[in-house]
């Protein structure tokens, strides 16, 4: 099918060209396509995402991906593969293929590279390109996903939570309320590590189909849960450090004006119902074991019940690590 595509379009020179799965994704197909001595990479939603439970969504989002990659490649093509074809209408594009020196930050981090820099760089590129869509009207009518962000982030990481936690629903739903009315700027959607591609030379950001204008702590809180869970679970104190590199960073490329919107409680909150998201919603984290789950879970509970207002008293609540960054 896709190999048709890519010929109905004329991206082929060659008869023999053969398509090679990328792994990670649950909610695409991207090939590696060979092409004579051409490689590229070819992406295209998929209407049922590949998880245990079923959960469908709206292909259109490939076309949100298209636009992030552009936005981003013409201002700052360093952080971004740059698009090669994209075909808004058949919602599907290739782009170029990025060599292997190229890690996923997740991997990394498992593997124990644990480098507080690569966290700072991170923040930074998270904290421009909100910035510098900040207020901007032009992108907020290009990124107008709100559907899409409903029905793949607030759905199944918040509100499919309240059956779960009834005692929650009414935390929930003003969280969500939230979050739909803070519109600041481009919001990645999914700005996770495995979505973040580290090397020598830079870093490269994939996985753009959530790509929504809206609300920033989104993204800070996406990061953050991520580096949390990776600290309960691997015990390592430098993730506490890259988890601080990382928000400061950002805070200081933000910038007064902006950062000045940012409600910390907001953001912690947002980042422990993550948290939460990901032991008990229709995406959980594969690598945390039952017993790991329980203990987490407590603490993200007591946590919710007073939730902190800087990432120092987050950090401790909910790894019992005490860091400060003073
Ligand atoms: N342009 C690229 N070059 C090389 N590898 C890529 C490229 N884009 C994505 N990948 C790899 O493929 C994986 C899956 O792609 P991604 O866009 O994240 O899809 P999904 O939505 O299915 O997670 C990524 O985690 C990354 O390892
Ligand atoms: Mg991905």
């Amino acid at each position: 099918m896709v190999l048709e595509l890519l010929k109905k379009r004329q991206l082929l020179t060659t008869d023999d060209a053969t398509l090679t799965p990328l792994t990670g994704g649950v909610s695409c197909e991207i090939y590696l396509v060979e092409d004579g001595d051409r490689r590229f990479v070819v992406k295209r939603a998929l209407s049922k995402l590949k998880v245990k439970q079923d959960w469908f969504a709206n292909t259109n989002r490939n076309r949100y991906e298209q636009q992030y990659l552009s936005y981003v490649g013409a201002l700052f093509p360093q952080w971004v593969p740059k698009v090669l074809a994209a075909f808004p209408k058949d919602e599907f594009f290739t782009m170029e293929f990025l060599p292997s020196e190229y890690r996923d930050w997740k991997k990394r981090l498992l593997a124990g590279e644990r480098k507080v820099e690569t966290a700072a760089t991170i923040g930074k590129a998270l904290g421009v390109i909100h910035r510098v869509s900040w207020h901007d009207l032009g992108t907020m009518r290009q990124f107008d996903s709100d559907e899409n962000f409903e029905e793949l982030r607030l759905s199944p990481y918040f509100i499919s939570l309240v059956p779960l936690y009834p005692q929650l629903r009414t935390q929930i739903e003003q969280l969500c309320q939230r979050i739909r009315s803070n519109k600041h700027c481009l919001v990645h959607g999914d700005f996770s590590p495995k979505n973040i591609l580290v090397a020598e030379q830079g870093i490269k950001i994939v996985d753009c189909e959530v790509a929504w204008y809206g609300d920033p702590c989104f993204d800070i809180a996406f990061t953050l849960h991520h580096l949390l869970l990776k600290l309960c679970h691997l015990g390592d104190s430098v993730l506490a450090e890259m988890a601080d590199a990382f928000y400061s960073s950002y805070q200081q490329e933000l910038g007064e004006g902006p950062m000045a919107a940012i409600e910390p409680q907001h953001l912690m909150e947002l980042t422990l119902f993550m948290m939460l998201a990901r032991l008990d919603g229709k995406s959980p984290v594969e690598y945390l074991s039952d017993s790991e789950k329980n203990e987490i879970r407590e603490r993200v509970m007591i946590a919710l019940a007073n939730v902190p207002n800087s990432l120092d008293a987050l950090i401790q609540g909910v790894s019992g690590y005490e860091y400060s960054t003073s």
